[in-house]
């Protein structure tokens, strides 16, 4: 009897910290975050076309580009938090937290939304 209301009192706090993880990200921040550090490869809109690329071997996503756009956010959240194997995309766990690739990943989607047509 008390385990079901302890278990139902954890599902209710568990979704109710997802659900603040989903709304307190701050846009602002995400661009922030972007400028700082992607935006030299990746372009202020995301095109893959900022101004570090000249030296690059694989040239950085355009995430404007239907290959980017049919990908799922975990997806990218993957790519951002481990990074790209063989490329010069080198995973970002160690300078970001989890709440800030949550915020620049919003921000890349919000540049190029989530299109599974492409
Ligand atoms: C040194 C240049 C460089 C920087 C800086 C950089 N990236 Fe990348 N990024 C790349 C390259 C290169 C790839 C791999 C492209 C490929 O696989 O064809 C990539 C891939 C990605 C992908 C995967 C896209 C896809 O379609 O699979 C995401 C998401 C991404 N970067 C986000 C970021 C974010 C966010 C930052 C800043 C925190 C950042 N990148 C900084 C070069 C860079």
């Amino acid at each position: 009897m008390y385990s079901r209301i302890a278990m139902s009192l954890l599902a209710l706090v568990l979704t109710a910290s997802w659900s603040l993880a989903q709304s307190s990200g701050n846009h602002q921040n995400g661009e922030r975050i972007f400028k700082q550090h992607c935006v030299g490869c990746h372009g202020t809109s995301g095109d893959g076309l900022g101004p570090d690329i000249k030296e690059l071997i694989v040239p950085p996503a355009n995430f404007q580009a239907p290959k980017s756009r049919t990908k799922t956010d975990m997806e990218l959240y993957l790519a951002i938090k481990q990074g790209v194997l063989f490329s010069p995309m080198h995973g970002w766990a160690d300078r970001l937290s989890d709440q800030e690739i949550r915020e620049v990943l919003r921000y890349i989607r919000s540049l190029a939304p989530f299109n599974p047509l492409g």
